[in-house]
C-alpha cells in the first residue's frame, strides 16, 4: 500500500474511536532533523523578547498579544515558572520553551517539509478532507521535569469552522510514554457534543461554555508511540498530556488541518495576516 493510504479497518476504527495511531509514518531521520532544526530555531530565539510564560492550566496567556498574533508567525512560548525573580531564565534554554508556534509549516523550509509530505497529503485525503488547508504547526518539547500538563480539551474548541472539520495530526518526535508524558484520549469521544469554544472578544478571549461539566474521561486510554508514530485526532475527540516527570524529553510536532469547504470563524483565536494565506500541500 502506497504511504498514507489506509486500510478499512483502520478508517473504521477512526470513526468508532476518533483516533488512529500508525506506527513509523515518519523514519527517525525524518524526525531528528526535525528535531535538529527546531532546536537550532530555539538556540537564535531571545527569552527576553518573550514576555509571556505560556500556561495550557490557567490560560494566563489568553490575553497576551504574543499569542494572539502569533497565527502566522514562529514564536516561542515558554514553560510555567523558568524565569527567575529578575526576569532571566532559571533553566536552560532550550528546555525552557514549552512549544514554538503556530506557522513554522510555512515560514520554515524544514518544517514545511516535514508536514507536506505525499503520505501525509494521502492520509488527509483518505480521510475525507475536500480541501485541505494547513492552518497550524506546533512544535512541542515537555522537557524533563518542567514540561508542563495540557488539561483536557479538544482541539475544535480552538479552531472552530462550520461544520466542524479540524484534525490535529500529532507526530512523535521522541518516544512518548507513560513517564514523559503520552497523550491520552477518550476513545469514541468525538460522538458528544463539544463542550466550549474559545474566541476572540475585543482585544483579548473569551469561552463559551456549553456544558459545564467535565468531560467523563473513565475510559480514557493512553497513546504511548514510538519516534515516528502518527497519531490523527479528530477535533471533536477529548486528549490530555500530563506533565513529564521523567528525566527524558519528550519532543512532538502537530499540524492541525482544516477543510477550506467549511467556514473558519472571524473569531478564532487564530487568524492569518492577508500576507500568508492558508495554503494546502502543494
Ligand atoms: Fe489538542
Amino acid at each position: 500500500m502506497a504511504p498514507g493510504m489506509i486500510t478499512d479497518e483502520q478508517l473504521a476504527r477512526w470513526e468508532a474511536d476518533g483516533f488512529l495511531a500508525i506506527e513509523d509514518f515518519y523514519t527517525p531521520d525524518q524526525c531528528l532533523a526535525l528535531r535538529e532544526r527546531a532546536l537550532h530555531l530555539i538556540e537564535d530565539f531571545d527569552p527576553s523578547d518573550a514576555a509571556s510564560v505560556f500556561s495550557t492550566t490557567e490560560q494566563s496567556h489568553a490575553q497576551d498579544d504574543y499569542f494572539l498574533t502569533s497565527g502566522d508567525k514562529i514564536r516561542f512560548f515558554l514553560e510555567d515558572g523558568v524565569l527567575d525573580d529578575s526576569g532571566r531564565l532559571a533553566v536552560p534554554k532550550h528546555e525552557s520553551v514549552n512549544k514554538l508556534g503556530h506557522a513554522m509549516h510555512d515560514l520554515d523550509p524544514v518544517f514545511n517539509e516535514f508536514s507536506r509530505t505525499d503520505a501525509l497529503a494521502a492520509l488527509v485525503d483518505e480521510l475525507g478532507f475536500a480541501e485541505p488547508q494547513l492552518l497550524q504547526s506546533m512544535y512541542i518539547l515537555k522537557s524533563p521535569r518542567i514540561g508542563g500538563e495540557v488539561v483536557w480539551h479538544t482541539d475544535h474548541t480552538f479552531l472552530w469552522t462550520e461544520p466542524q472539520s479540524v484534525v490535529g495530526f500529532w507526530v512523535a518526535i521522541d518516544d512518548a510514554t507513560l513517564d514523559n508524558g503520552c497523550m491520552w484520549a477518550v476513545p469514541g469521544g468525538h460522538r458528544l457534543p463539544v463542550k466550549r469554544r474559545f474566541r476572540r472578544e475585543g482585544s483579548g478571549t473569551t469561552d463559551d461554555v456549553f456544558d459545564p461539566e467535565d468531560y467523563d474521561i473513565s475510559q480514557r486510554v493512553p497513546l504511548e508511540a514510538k519516534r515516528g508514530t502518527l497519531i490523527a485526532l479528530h477535533g471533536s475527540l477529548p486528549h490530555w498530556s500530563g506533565p513529564n516527570t521523567s528525566e527524558h524529553p519528550r519532543h512532538a510536532y502537530t499540524v492541525h488541518i482544516i477543510d477550506g469547504a467549511t467556514h473558519y470563524l472571524e473569531d478564532n483565536w487564530l487568524q492569518r495576516s492577508p500576507a500568508l494565506p492558508l495554503r494546502g500541500f502543494s
